[in-house]
């Protein structure tokens, strides 16, 4: 049991691994050959508090019979919520807005003053359609956008509830004034974010990235940024994290930083850990109360 704030020190998590059955983590663990040989072969299931998995080496964790659990469908509404609040965060500048009341910059009501572009009648891209893509898109299209666009490596047939149309990448980004990442980190998803992406969007673009930092270049992000070759990005997700405080991400004006809370809501976060709980119960004696997430 770690219970500080500060994720486990790899040290100590390769110590106190050693013949457990079931090991609980977070995303902030990797879980790899090392780890998993510091273990040894007492273990039996990887449970994480998360719906990404890409710091446990599935495959690894295949050849010695050692079961997954993650969380999907639980903190999909959760992180649709915060999606939609990050995006009108950064497009409308709440968090500049909110400075400027508390630091003397309100000085009057004035009509071009902290105005940013409205979602009604907009192009919004989402790039990763699987469940939270698809709970964004439904949010989405409540604001009366125009059009939502959406690019996945499959056809994602829910998508005609949305009226979401799939495009290539390209064209995604070259049409979009917003553009929100929601895919999962795996090799093809890997900085697909880089300097030549912003630099096909629209220069009013806002970017929205709820995923994981490692879909994005980060310094071509920076410098997207800095040039107005976009005009904002709002993100929940860094590389590293957390951000460093001296990160240029900070000192930006259009862009707003949120420290990876996407399933933060209280009920999501109660529900994700008993089921992280009962995935552990499921893989070892198959005594659940609630239907187990097993990947593998
Ligand atoms: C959070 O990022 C998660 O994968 O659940
Ligand atoms: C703003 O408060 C308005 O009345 O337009």
């Amino acid at each position: 049991m770690w219970s500080k704030a500060s994720p486990v020190p790899r040290n100590e998590f390769l110590k106190g691994v050693t013949g457990v059955n079931g090991i609980f983590c977070a995303l902030t663990d990797k879980i790899d050959k090392e780890l998993l040989d510091a273990a040894g072969e007492s273990l039996k299931v990887v449970a994480t508090i998360s719906v990404g998995y890409d710091h446990i080496d599935v495959a690894e964790c295949k050849k010695r019979n050692i079961r997954i659990g993650y969380t999907p469908d639980v903190l999909t509404n959760a992180t649709a919520e915060l999606t939609m609040a990050l995006l009108l965060s950064t497009s409308r500048r709440l968090p500049e807005a909110q400075h400027e009341a508390k630091t003397g910059g309100w000085v009057a009501w004035a009509p071009t003053w902290m105005t940013g572009p409205g979602l009604a009648g907009a192009t919004v891209g989402i790039v990763g359609f699987g469940r939270i893509g698809q709970a964004v898109a439904r949010r989405v299209k409540s604001f009366n956008t125009a059009h939502i666009l959406y690019y996945n490596r499959s056809e994602r047939p829910e998508a005609i509830e949305t009226g979401a149309i799939k495009t290539s990448f390209e064209e995604l980004l070259s049409r979009s004034d917003f553009v929100i990442c929601c895919a999962a980190l795996v090799p093809d998803t890997k900085e697909i974010f880089n300097k030549a992406a912003f630099e096909k969007m629209k220069k009013t673009a806002v970017f929205v990235n709820t995923s994981r930092g490692g879909t994005v270049d980060q310094n071509a992000l920076i410098e997207a940024l800095q040039t107005n070759t976009i005009r904002a990005a709002g993100l929940d997700v860094t590389t590293p994290e957390p951000l460093p405080l001296d990160s240029p991400l900070f000192k930006l004006k259009n862009c707003v930083v949120l420290p990876h809370i996407g399933s933060a809501s209280i009920e999501a976060r109660n529900t994700m850990s008993e089921l992280t709980a009962n995935n552990i119960l499921a893989a070892l004696k198959g005594t659940i109360n609630m239907p187990a997430e097993l990947i593998a």
